[in-house]
């Protein structure tokens, strides 16, 4: 498989099977699933947010066994955590302080408990993530997860105490914010808590209330007006600055996209030279990006949805309608994050539908998409910052949400193009790099890209379920 356009739809399935055949040969036999079987830095763990992920893409397969055994595995590790989570609880209830240190890890070894590797812990994203999954999961397959009540009300708990609390986000970045995708991961979990109807009346009470908190506080503090975004091509290389941790590195606030004067004719104008405004088509091809004037509720997102996108009908703009507000990276600054992708489809913190879920697709797809791949962030320097396989694999999903199933398509092309002879999927791709100088470092410090990257295959499959590919 060379390039995207090649890739024949018994290519799209073959490489289906063969994510379901790697993912399963993979899984470890105590129920986990490794992040990468062979890359240094990450072999021996497991991470909630990619299992949960990897665990939905198979859960959409025939087979239950491996994802049940996934959120088995999950509840062990989790219930295993009861003690500790009523601790924090309770001291913070003493009014003592907890550090990132004292929290639940981000990743755990295979067999469920904390490594001793140093890592970026404390991200409460992943713990909503596996709720959320969790709760398909036993739906679509009528499952039975042993430990599940237990283990969902710690995670519950644990989500209802802390949500407020500033943590590492999907990148493992920025340990002293908020950030909006941790947030829709954790607004998806706490729903999902509830409709598995295990919880006690006081903790759904609480996970309604943290629901809410949530809803309003994204909407009051992580929504910018779809301002100048920049987008990946305006980065010249060497502009980054050269810190060597992969730690917290200067997003400046309100540099990259501006809040505020929209002008949605320029914005249209300002689609990258890749194209990637509308997944590598101009912006006369995508007939008219346009922004809608829509007011921002408290309460809007997460229960109301159906706000129509951007004040012209779909069928009107050919089926591209723009909103004018976005989520943030994190509350209070305007820029984007792919990450954020999730919190509209799958998360459904904004529906695909809703001005904000609509403009937040927009913005990452024009500020961070490129040729189908997509960026995390501007300023990423990790191995370079190239294009993630897997947020194509969110992007595809938004399309195919919103009913833009050829643009899905696309991204799924895109993202088979990327196996390689052994259908492999990597984490990211090199090829077009937003700070080429800084792969090297990375190389010597980690070795080569994470390949395979068992994430990137879950949101293959989720997507290439969506799109009908998989018989
Ligand atoms: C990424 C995380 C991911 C982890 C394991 C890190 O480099 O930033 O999002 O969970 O790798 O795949």
């Amino acid at each position: 498989m060379t390039v995207g356009s090649d890739v024949t739809h018994a290519d799209l399935a073959l490489l289906a099977e063969r994510s379901v055949e790697l993912i399963d040969r993979h899984q470890s036999p105590s129920g986990a699933y490794p992040a990468s079987p062979t890359f240094s830095a990450y072999q021996g763990y497991a991470w909630l947010r990619d299992g949960a992920f990897i665990a939905e893409g198979m859960s959409r397969m025939a087979d239950p066994a491996g994802p049940s055994a996934f959120h088995a595995w999950c509840a062990r590790v989790v219930g295993a955590r009861g003690t500790q989570v009523s601790d924090l609880i309770a001291r913070t209830g003493r009014g003592l302080d907890v550090s990132p240190a004292d929290m639940l890890p981000t990743r755990f070894t295979l067999d469920g408990s904390n490594g001793t590797d140093e890592w970026w812990d404390h991200q409460l994203d992943g713990y909503g993530t596996w709720l959320w999954s969790l709760n398909l999961h036993v739906r679509r397959h009528n499952a039975e997860i042993p430990g599940l009540t237990a283990a969902v009300r710690t995670v519950t708990e644990y989500l209802t105490a802390f949500w407020q609390v500033p943590c590492y986000d999907w990148w493992e970045e920025h340990v002293d914010q908020r950030h909006v995708s941790t947030l829709g991961a954790i607004h998806a979990g706490l729903r999902a808590a509830i409709a598995l109807g295990v919880l006690t009346r006081p903790l759904t009470e609480a996970a309604e209330e943290a629901i809410e908190a949530i809803a309003i506080l994204v909407a009051n503090e992580g929504v910018a007006r779809l301002g100048e975004v920049i987008s990946s091509s305006d980065i010249r290389p060497g502009e980054t600055n050269a810190s060597t941790d992969k730690r917290p590195r200067g997003v400046n606030p309100g540099t990259a996209t501006q809040p505020g004067g929209v002008d949605t004719s320029s914005a249209v104008g300002r689609a990258n030279s890749h194209g990637a405004g509308g997944g590598g088509r101009s912006p006369e091809e995508n007939r008219g990006w346009v922004g809608g004037a829509a007011t921002v509720t408290p309460g809007g997102p997460g229960g109301s949805h159906g706000v129509g996108g951007g004040g012209r009908s779909p069928e009107e703009n050919g089926g591209w309608v723009g909103g004018e507000f976005h989520l943030t990276k994190w509350l209070g600054v305007g820029v984007v994050d792919g990450s954020l992708l999730a919190c509209v489809e799958p998360f459904g913190l904004y529906s695909v539908e809703h001005p904000v879920g609509v403009g937040t697709v927009a913005a990452v797809e024009r500020s961070l998409g490129d040729g189908f791949g997509v960026y995390r962030y501007l300023e990423d320097t990790f191995y370079g910052g190239g294009r993630w396989v897997l947020l194509a694999g969110f992007l595809g999903l938004n399309h195919a949400a919103a009913g833009r199933p050829e643009e899905a398509m696309a991204y799924l092309r895109w993202m088979a193009a990327q196996a390689n002879g052994d259908g492999e999927l990597p984490e990211q791709v090199s090829d077009r790099l937003l700070a080429p100088e800084r792969r090297d470092e990375w190389i010597e410090r980690w070795g080569p890209v994470a390949s395979p990257l068992l994430w990137s295959h879950g949101m293959y499959l989720m997507l290439a379920d969506e799109l009908g590919v998989i018989a």
